[in-house]
Parts: C-alpha cells; structure tokens; sequence
C-alpha cells in the first residue's frame, strides 16, 4: 500500500476539523491573575513599566475584583507593598498587614475565589532582600525561615487558601509545612516557586512591589540560568519538604524546565508568565508592531502545549476576555 503523505494536511482541511484534533486549550481555569495591593484610600496607580497593571488600596481593589470574578478568573496571586518597612520586615506577618486584611476583604466579597498568598519577605523589608540579614549583611537562612514560617500562617489565618512561597530560602517549603500544620492548618497546601531563576525578566515587577535589594543580587538564592538539572533537583527536595504544587518562574525563556518538571513530577505544575515578559509584549503592542492578542494567545498555548496546568500571567483578563469573545 502507498504510504500516505498528506495526512497531516488532511487533518487541517477545515476550523472544525482542527479543533477537533487539537491537542492543547488555553482555559480561563488555568489562569490566576496577580494583584499588587496597598495601604491607604481611593488608590489605583498604573505601574509605569507594566501598563495596564495597578496599585490598588483595598476600597479600590472592590472593583477590580467584581470584574476578575465576572471573568470567570478563578483565583488570584496577591502581593502586598506596605508603607511601612523595616530589617525584620514586621508588616509581612501582622494580622494587620496589608496582605491579611486584602485576603480577608476578598474572602468576604467571594468566597469561591482561590487566594494565593505571595511569602517573601522582600516587598517588607528595608534592603529589599527575600529573607533577613545577619550583622555583616549575609541572609540569615534560619531566622529568615522562622519569619516566613510566621507569614504563612498568619496569612492562612487570613484565609489565605494557598501559600505561594517565593523566598527561595534552603528549607522553606519543609519550615511552613511545619508551621502551618502545628497551627491546625494542614488543609493549606503549599505553592512552591520549585525552580526560580535569577533573572532579568523580574525587572518591572521590582518596581512595582519596590522590591529591588538596595544591595547585592539575589544569585546566592535564585537560580543560575545556565543549569537545567539543578532545577529537578531543586524541585525533588520540595516536593520531599511537602510541596504541593510546583513552578517554574520565568516562563518563555524556561519552557524546557516547564517540560522536564511534568515528566518527572506528578504534582501540579504552575508556570508563572512574569513582568518582564508581559512588558515586553505590551511595549510592542503600543508600538503596534505585534498583535498583542494573537501574541499572548500564542504564548498561553505554549505554556500548555509544554505542559503547565496553571498559568500566573499578568494577561489573565485580557485572555478571559479574548476566551468569551470566542477567540
Ligand atoms: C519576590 C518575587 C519576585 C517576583 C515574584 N515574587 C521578584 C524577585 O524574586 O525578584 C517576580 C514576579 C514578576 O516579575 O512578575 N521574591
């Protein structure tokens, strides 16, 4: 018998026949949209490099929150930019904190909308650094972790229904599994950034949380972009520490590890689109040199095809919009 050449073209005759053997679909599901919130009144400030992404006090956050629920956006990453900040980076863990009274605000207006709490402590320190530092300007890990330990289960309290930890300290995910547990919180799982690159792509977000460290980098506990097996092994201990979920962080420079990790893990597998890659879509866009929806549609699909089952984007509404315009 002949071999059959043309399959392939047979298989895309038509819109229908294509759907029909499609192998990947973005969904609004799969989405979590991060939200930058703030202390005082009346605020909604565009982050100058992020357009289209806001500051927002709580009164103000009402609002967007009534549109993300409208979407059909089922959950949300949040972050908190405190006015106040110091070395220990009190405001992360005070039941009066911003993040806790955001959480608690939101839980109140919907109930079904899935929290996710940012653990960092670097938004709520005066230098800026993911944890705390010792008398001669090292991380401190161990005291770092008793603080972090300490955020995540006063935003559990809250009613925070995911800890995201981004910290990146050694035995985060093992020192709040700990912690939320002895506190009777052992219904919360745990959102490990398992693979967290040092990367250039954080820029615009680090305006945004004013999080940049006032000295040094963070390379002593973020990743090497160079390494590839690093990151399975990074992701193996969490998952022996209790992770509950697993990400990888940037995105589209790092599908590979978005690839790697879903063969070699069975748990969920979140990919966080971060502010660098948004900007650059957005800049390109305004330019009108890119068709921004195609684009970010094109880049969703990519981060399922390469197997994420939860996308964090700052593009969350666009994309729930675009999916019920029927795109
Ligand atoms: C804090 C944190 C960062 C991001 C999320 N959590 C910045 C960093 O690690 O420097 C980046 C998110 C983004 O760029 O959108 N640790």
């Amino acid at each position: 018998m002949a071999i059959q050449f043309d399959r392939h073209r047979r298989l895309r005759t038509s819109q229908g026949m294509r759907s029909l053997v499609r192998e990947h679909y973005v969904r609004t599901e799969d989405l979590m949209y991060p939200l930058f919130v703030v202390e005082g009144e009346n605020i909604k400030e565009e982050i100058p490099s992020m357009p289209g992404v806001f500051h927002f006090s709580l009164d103000r956050l009402k609002e967007e929150m009534a549109e993300v629920a409208a979407l059909g956006i089922p959950s949300v990453m949040l972050f908190g930019v405190p006015n106040h900040k110091d070395a220990c980076g009190s405001e992360a863990y005070a039941d009066t904190g911003i993040v806790q009274r955001a959480i608690r605000q939101i839980k109140a207006d919907h109930p079904d909308m899935i929290i996710a709490a940012d653990n960092c402590l670097c938004q709520f320190t005066d230098h800026g650094h993911c944890g705390v530092l010792t008398d001669d300007g090292q991380i401190d890990n161990d005291e770092s972790l008793t603080l972090l330990a300490k955020t995540a289960v006063s935003q559990a309290k809250a009613g925070a229904d995911i800890i995201a930890p981004s910290n990146m300290m050694d035995g985060f995910v093992a020192a709040i599994r700990e912690a939320l547990d002895e506190a009777g919180l052992v219904h919360v799982p745990i959102m490990s950034y398992a693979v967290k690159y040092a990367s250039s792509f954080y820029g615009p977000f680090r305006d945004a949380a004013h999080s940049s460290p006032k000295s040094g980098d963070r390379k002593t506990y973020q990743m090497d972009p160079g390494n590839a097996r690093e990151g399975l092994r990074e992701a193996a201990s969490d998952v022996m520490e209790g992770a509950d979920f697993l990400m990888v962080k940037p995105g589209l420079a790092y599908l590979d590890m978005v690839h790697r990790l879903k063969e070699s893990f069975d748990l969920p597998l979140v990919v966080y689109n971060v502010s660098g890659e948004y900007s650059m879509v957005k800049a390109a866009a305004e330019k009108g040199w890119i068709d921004e929806e195609k684009i970010v549609m094109e880049m969703m699909t990519g981060f399922k095809r390469a197997g994420a089952d939860i996308i964090i984007t700052y593009h969350a509404k666009d994309v729930a919009g675009w999916l019920q315009g029927g795109k």
